[in-house]
């Protein structure tokens, strides 16, 4: 895509659910999970480091690099559980993509859809490769922003058509219900953790409390569950009790930062766990047995986002929905940025 120098292209919220709906949601996120699998695969050669995170009493705001040493890319993204209580998403972000060589950013995007469809194909992907052969129905604690896509990328990925739903709020379980029900799921809504989690193979932990919280107790995971853990993703966000980590084969994505942020963060920090880019590449095994508990302690990683920003790079080609933004500065001669500002006086 030839663009002039100033401008960089740039995809709107308008754009990204143009880009989803135009392909359709589940061959999307069957894509994206393509990708990100595809980036887990040659891990070894990213500059990796555990994302930069600025907590306050409300929340935290944090910056999720990664480079492939020919691109670059970032996310800014945040985390502020009471955030529905004005009216704002819990979880907000946008991202960006630049070219190594020049520094150049090749893509700004939104990120906030983005981020909820990665976070989901990035847990379907995990659970194809953890969860038992036979996994047919899933509980979802949770009931916000992100559950019906969590449900979708199951669905998509694993054949998951029974999901059983728990949240604190009757109300969001109703939303989460009503739109999973036009697609087609099979759905039970439950009044506690207790009864959603019954007879379900896998169990998605995806709630915004910003404490040491207890969704799942040890009494509450049978052997051969799956558990896709991914509301505790911050220092003193947690979902699950202690008891089940130590039952539990835990696999992680990027250990350095999991150790901080997962539910391992309640561990001692030579704990054994694996992370899933070595399951991918056969070097490490994953489930082992049908009676196993496995555990993806899931906080969401750079080469997660990397991988969707390259996805939606490549998908918006040469057509892109939104015009691209003025974005940097291009004067004619490069060193006279200065001349530039005078010379647009008479303009502006
Ligand atoms: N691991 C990742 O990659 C990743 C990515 C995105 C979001 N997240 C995390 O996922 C969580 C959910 O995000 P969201 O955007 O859906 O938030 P949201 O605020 O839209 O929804 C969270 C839901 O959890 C419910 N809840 C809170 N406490 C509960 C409890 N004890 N039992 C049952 N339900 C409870 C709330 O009522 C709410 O409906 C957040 O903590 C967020 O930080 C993680």
């Amino acid at each position: 895509m030839a663009v002039a120098l100033n401008a960089v292209p740039f995809i709107s919220v308008e754009g990204m659910m143009k880009l989803v709906l135009r392909q359709g949601l589940p061959a999307f996120l069957v894509d994206l999970a393509r990708c990100i699998e595809a980036d887990f695969a040659r891990w070894p050669s990213f500059d990796k480091t555990p994302r930069l995170a600025s907590h306050s009493v409300d929340g935290v705001i944090e910056l999720m690099p990664a480079s492939d040493g020919e691109l670059y890319g970032f996310k800014y993204v945040n985390g502020h559980p009471s955030n529905a209580r004005t009216g704002r998403q819990t979880v907000t972000a946008f991202g960006v993509l630049a070219d190594v060589r020049s520094g150049y950013p090749v893509l700004l995007s939104e990120m906030t859809l983005l981020t909820a469809l990665r976070t989901a194909a990035m847990s379907a992907l995990a659970a194809r490769h953890l969860a038992g052969p036979d996994a047919r129905g899933m509980a979802i604690i949770g009931n916000g922003a992100q559950a019906e896509f969590q449900a979708v990328a199951f669905r998509s990925l694993l054949g998951i058509e029974h999901v059983r739903l728990h949240d604190i709020d009757p109300a969001a379980t109703e939303k989460c219900a009503r739109n999973l029900r036009r697609l087609g799921f099979s759905l039970v809504t439950c009044e506690t953790a207790e009864a959603a989690v019954e007879g379900a193979d896998i169990i998605t932990t995806v709630t915004a409390d910003k404490q040491f919280a207890t969704i799942l107790t040890d009494n509450m995971v049978g052997p051969g569950v799956h558990i896709n853990a991914v509301g505790g993703d911050c220092p003193g966000k947690t979902e699950l009790h202690r008891d089940i980590l130590l039952r539990s084969d835990i696999f992680v994505e990027y250990a350095p930062q999991t150790r901080i942020e997962g539910e391992i963060q309640q561990l001692d920090a030579d704990h054994p766990v694996t992370e899933l880019w070595q399951v991918i590449n056969g070097n490490a095994p994953g489930r082992t047995d049908r009676a196993q508990i496995t555990l993806f302690d899931s906080v969401g990683f750079a080469i997660e986002d990397f991988a969707a920003l390259r996805h939606v790079r490549g998908l918006i080609g040469e057509a892109p929905f939104d015009p691209p933004l003025d974005l940097l500065a291009d004067p004619d001669d490069p060193r006279d940025l200065f001349g530039m500002l005078m010379r647009a006086e008479a303009r502006l």
